[in-house]
């Protein structure tokens, strides 16, 4: 009897298990021809997540394309995806076919910045923000800024010296966030610039901290302070329509926008692409900053003639009687190939996520629908193909342009950084700063890379700096 039930029972499942299998095979013949891309899909509903985690996530992706090419198939946080590894596929996504590849992001990071920042969107809503935010980046308006951020990065840099231990990266999140407030501001009342930090910085830290919407998580303070801010901003934006300003910074041009039906910005669209843009600008420049002193601090030669260019720009300055200006800025060729160096070297952002909108076929590859697209900026950068000793720190390989599509620190195509110029220059004058007027050393010996969210040096690189002319 017993035996009898159990032939039963292997016949029911296997039974199930070959009707499962047909169906299955049934589906993915109906989707399409093509194959899926190579690699793992790691275990059910965890897939490859551990495996990314649990190690550099660069040792991770670069295994993978070892031993799968270009393209490849993962899961990871639940989602299966593809990621893609060579400048053509990177082209591929983010240009030639964005629009079958929209932005995704975790609904509870979108909650905080705000849904109706231009990150998020596609199509009209999109374009007509992106052309506001260049708008307020224009040449004019980056040359206006130059006097600001001068005073800006030299008073924040006074406190510095002394030989007491900094945090670099605290103090260059400083700075950007200034920086930030400037461009989107202009310049703002002491009490509004004040409460902004304030809560902006709870938003920041609950951004980057596990998702749990409880009383006393980083996450439930960061959605408290997002409230505030919104108040914060409500105040403001009321301020300045009463008082009818032409203003250009990003507030003015997101005030004064019309759409072709004559329709405003709400308040709520304005304030999200103000925590938006904030939030793209920060941590993002001050991780590059970071690691521009860490570069400049490890090749004394290069840091030699990064000093050499700026004595001659000071020169200038005290022969003219003139402070720093635009055109100083774009008279700087060695400070921008290492700002460009950094870039390719730290890769900050080593990769973004699209999601696919139809099923799409790639190079003889199906990219279904719904799954999320990877391109990863970080390992065409470190690809010797195209960057000859690639862990190799030299700012003399961009004497050459690099090959199309090979250096996209900025992303690429229809999101790519509207802020980049804005953050060039901003580098660009804090380095005229670091390097005419400080030396400094790195505290401690320990070397590696820490992650929050974009990777900066471990500790955020803390550091003594002292005045040249003092010492
Ligand atoms: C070194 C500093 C920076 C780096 C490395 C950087 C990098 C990037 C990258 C890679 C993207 C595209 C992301 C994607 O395609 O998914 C992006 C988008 C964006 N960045 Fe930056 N960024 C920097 C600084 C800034 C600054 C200073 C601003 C503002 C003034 C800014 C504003 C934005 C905005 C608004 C977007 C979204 C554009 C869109 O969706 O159309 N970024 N950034």
């Amino acid at each position: 009897m017993a035996v009898t039930l159990a032939y039963a029972i292997i016949f029911l499942l296997t039974l199930v298990w070959y009707r499962f299998v047909r169906r299955q095979r049934k589906k993915s013949q109906g989707k399409a021809q093509t194959e899926l891309p190579p690699g793992s899909m790691g275990w059910p509903y965890i897939g490859e997540t551990l495996q990314l985690y649990s190690q550099d996530p660069n040792v991770f992706f670069a295994s993978r394309q070892k031993r799968y090419g270009e393209i490849f198939k993962t899961h990871i946080l639940g989602c299966p995806s593809v990621m893609l590894a060579s400048p053509e596929a990177a082209r591929f996504v983010l240009v030639t076919k964005a629009h079958l590849f929209k932005p995704t992001y975790p609904s509870s990071k979108e909650r905080l910045v705000g849904p109706a920042a231009l990150f998020f969107h596609q199509g009209d809503y999109h374009s007509r923000l992106r052309k506001l935010v260049q708008a307020s980046l224009s040449i004019e308006a980056m040359r206006n800024l130059v006097p600001d951020i001068d005073a800006l990065a030299a008073s924040t840099m006074d406190s510095w010296h002394g030989g007491h231990v900094v945090n670099t990266f605290h103090e260059m999140k400083k700075i950007s966030f200034e920086v930030g407030i400037l461009m989107i501001f202009g310049r703002l009342e002491a009490r509004y610039r004040e409460e902004l930090k304030k809560n902006y910085f709870i938003v920041d830290k609950g951004y980057n901290s596990f998702p749990t919407n409880i009383p006393g998580t980083p996450y439930r303070k960061a959605l408290q302070a997002r409230k505030r801010l919104s108040k914060i901003l409500s105040d403001i934006i009321s301020e300045r329509k009463e008082k009818k300003l032409l203003e250009k910074d990003l507030v003015g041009c997101l005030l004064n926008s019309k759409d072709e039906n004559g329709e405003v910005l709400t308040d709520d669209q304005i304030a999200d692409n103000i925590i938006g843009t904030l939030f793209a600008a920060q941590d993002t420049t001050a991780s590059v900053m970071t690691w521009i002193v860490k570069y400049l601090h490890d090749n004394p030669k290069l840091l030699e003639a990064v000093k050499a260019e700026h004595k001659a720009i000071k020169r200038l300055i005290e022969e003219s009687n003139h402070p720093l200006s635009w055109s100083h800025t774009r008279n700087m060729p060695i400070t921008y190939k290492v700002i460009l160096e950094t870039l390719r070297m730290a890769s900050i952002i080593s990769f973004t996520f699209r999601e696919a909108v139809a099923d799409v076929e790639y190079k003889g590859y199906l990219i279904p629908k719904g799954w999320k697209v990877m391109p990863l900026f970080r390992n065409i950068h470190h690809n010797p193909e195209f960057f000859t000793d690639p862990q190799k720190f030299d700012p003399s390989r961009f004497e050459v342009a690099p090959k199309p599509n090979t250096f996209m620190p900025f992303g690429s195509g229809v999101h790519a950084c509207p802020g980049n110029e804005l953050a060039k220059l901003e580098m660009l004058i804090v380095t005229h700063h670091l390097v005419s007027n400080f030396r400094w050393e790195v505290v401690g010996s320990e070397s590696g890379i820490q992650y929050g969210p974009f990777p900066v040096p471990v500790q955020g690189l803390p550091c003594r700096f002292w005045k040249e002319s003092t010492t």
